[in-house]
């Protein structure tokens, strides 16, 4: 069985973030999302991926992935010139896929359990779509789907007005050759994308065998900001475990699940994990608090921040308190006068803020 990773896309949702960076790399505890795909591919026992690009992002994308050696993945880099939807990635990935069954995985989802073992089920009951659905609070913003009292799907629907149900459509989809075929017959949506939603909606009138499995663990689509900080929270709570690699002077106090990689420095500070700060980053006279990702090479001064992220090479310097911010790459928040007012924050790449 292939894989096909799709990791192109503008990212409107998390701009100015994406305005510099593809969306599938933004980092969740230090890890850019794409990484915890490939890791789920790994252990499902995949070995060959394709990727699908765009022209924007997709020197990055190659930069992070390379040939996928870190995870003993074969890749495929598929150029879509255009974001047409979905079913228009997989038409263009046709001639790798070929006849092969393949699971296609959105490069911005995250998954808790992975998709270790799905594989075997899917083929095993000769499926040709396979799917994962979760309960949402906002189905309007996904494919959902209808189902009947047996649990069987009966009906898909893209991103509805009057959501018939809150199970939304996870971006992680086992697919047999017979897509192909599904997605030749439809036209593009309102958006003026060819939506795989409505392809497997095809494939169910073309009488092909669908079935969807309701996610136990969390799914988490990092759209948003909000969306994203509880990603980084998720994935803080279930992955970090306490690991001190760089250095904390005898004033700071490093108090539970905290990662502090190598080359950081820890100068008269109180850490309060869960917690990751990554490599040759520094913390002086400062309080990071739970649910928070300091990126690498970023310094912390004089300030106090709790559930945010700060990508690499950050500054923030006499901040009263920073709280539910995003800080992209090589940005600055210092504080000119005194404040002690929180902060809440959404800031992109190179920006200062002088408060
Ligand atoms: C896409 C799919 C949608 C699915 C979602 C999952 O939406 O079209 O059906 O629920 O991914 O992340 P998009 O991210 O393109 O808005």
């Amino acid at each position: 069985m292939k894989a096909l990773v799709l990791s192109g896309g503008k990212g409107t949702r998390l701009r100015p973030i994406t305005h510099t960076m593809a969306k599938q790399l933004v980092p969740v505890a230090n890890e850019p999302i794409l990484g915890y795909v490939f890791q789920h591919l790994m252990e499902a026992g995949i070995k060959e991926v394709g990727v699908v690009v765009a022209p924007e992002t997709q020197e990055d994308v190659k930069r992070f992935l390379k040939n996928g050696g870190r995870w003993g993945l074969k890749i495929q880099y598929i150029l879509q010139d255009k974001p047409l939807g979905l079913a228009h990635a997989v038409k263009t990935a046709q001639p790798f896929l070929g006849s092969s069954p393949f699971v296609m995985y959105l490069g911005d989802n995250l998954l808790a359990e992975g998709i270790k073992g799905y594989r075997e089920r899917f083929l095993e009951e000769k499926l040709d779509a396979f799917l994962f659905l979760k309960e949402v609070e906002n189905p309007k913003a996904f494919g959902v789907a209808v189902l009947n009292k047996k649990g069987h799907i009966t009906r898909l629907i893209e991103k509805p007005e009057k959501p018939p149900s809150n199970l939304a459509l996870v971006g992680v989809y086992f697919f047999s050759p017979k897509i192909h075929q599904a997605i030749a017959r439809i036209k593009p949506s309102a958006r003026g994308e060819l939506e795989i939603t409505d392809a497997i909606q095809e494939l169910m009138n073309m009488k092909g065998l669908v079935k969807g499995h309701i996610l136990e663990g969390w799914w988490l689509d990092t759209g948003k900001k909000d969306d994203f900080l509880a990603a980084n929270t998720t994935v803080l709570d279930d992955y970090i475990k306490r690991d001190i690699c760089g250095q904390c002077d005898s004033q700071s106090q490093i108090i539970g699940r905290v990662r502090l990689a190598k080359k950081t420095k820890v100068i008269g500070s109180i850490i309060r994990g869960p917690v990751v700060i990554g490599e040759g980053s520094q913390i002086i006279h400062s309080f990071i608090g739970p649910y928070t990702t300091i990126g690498p090479y970023s310094r912390v001064i004089h300030s106090v921040i709790e559930h945010s992220v700060l990508m690499s090479h950050c500054l923030v310097e006499n901040i009263a308190r920073l709280e539910d911010s995003l800080i992209g790459r090589e940005a600055q928040v210092i504080q000119g006068e005194n404040h002690s007012k929180a902060l809440r924050l959404m800031i992109g790449d190179n920006a200062v803020v002088e408060v």
